[in-house]
């Protein structure tokens, strides 16, 4: 399927799928307490997507990226302002595999929790693995995969829990480069054929445009949002489309400029 189809039937999804699968943060404050002193993680911040929309979030580090998913995920509760939310499930910056269970059932654990035998689980399991070029490591443990596919695994947990906004944490940040723009490709074909809302924690500003319908940039901490940028470039994008490079490039001006405060 070329590009732009793929792109009209996400927005169609999208549209269909109306406000009840987003999400809407406004004017949030986040505030943790060290011994005596008081870091203000968020401040401020106010940010939605719309049910099927993939949000980019990129920022420096300790700018409230991760505190910002939990409060989606319902994890935390903001100090200030309001976070709404259709039902959200984490995929935290570790893949956080347990040891002692092999990949299918690690995968299986939110069907499992919620009362699906363990051939039903492992089957639905099953069909993801095939699909991420998984097949065939159903029995490995964790430390038997490479770092790309602990983070297939956990990307197949977080698909299984089946809600509708995923809170994807630096999903590739631990990867070399050639197995990240593998992820990249992979991520953006699964979310073609199964679009769900996304938001998406990215050091990477690059990986931001290359997925994401908008990218939000956030201020140093206490975080906030200094712009959005909407992505607007036809699917499958490639690095070297200038249309990419243009906005990559833009992107990086505001988080400097971010930066300069
Ligand atoms: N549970 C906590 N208790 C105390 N302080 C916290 C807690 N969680 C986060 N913080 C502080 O809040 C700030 C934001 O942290 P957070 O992990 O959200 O940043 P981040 O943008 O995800 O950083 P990175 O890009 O390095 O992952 C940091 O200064 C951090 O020390
Ligand atoms: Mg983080």
């Amino acid at each position: 399927m070329v590009g732009t189809e793929l792109q009209s039937r996400r927005v169609a999804r999208a549209q269909s799928a109306g406000d009840t699968d987003g999400l809407a943060l406004r004017d949030v404050r986040r505030v943790f307490v060290h011994g005596r002193t008081e870091l203000v993680a968020l401040d401020g911040l106010t940010l939605a997507a719309r049910g099927g929309e993939v949000l980019a979030v990129v920022g420096p580090s300790g700018c409230g990226k991760s505190t910002l998913l939990e409060l989606v995920c319902g994890l935390q509760r903001p100090d200030g302002g309001s976070v709404r939310s259709a039902p959200a499930v984490l995929m935290p910056q570790r893949d956080l595999l347990l040891p002692w269970l092999s990949a299918v059932e690690n995968a299986s654990l939110a069907l499992r929790i919620a009362g699906r035998s363990r051939s039903a689980a492992s089957t639905s399991a099953s069909a993801l693995f095939e699909e991420l070029g998984l097949d065939g490591f159903q029995d490995a443990r964790p430390h038997e995969l490479s770092g790309g596919m602990r983070q297939r695994v956990a990307f197949v947990r977080t698909l299984l829990a089946g809600k509708p906004v995923l809170c994807l944490d630096e999903p590739f940040g631990a990867l070399d480069a050639i197995t990240r723009a593998e992820m990249q490709d992979w991520l953006a074909g699964a979310l073609a054929r199964e679009p769900r809302t996304v938001l998406l924690v990215t050091h990477d500003v690059e990986e931001a445009v290359l997925l994401a319908d908008r990218v939000a940039i956030l201020s140093p901490r206490p975080g906030r949002v200094l712009d959005v940028l909407a992505t607007e470039i036809p699917r499958p994008r490639t690095r070297t489309d200038p249309a990419v490079v243009g906005l990559r490039e833009r992107a990086l001006r505001a988080l400097a400029d971010g930066a300069r405060g």
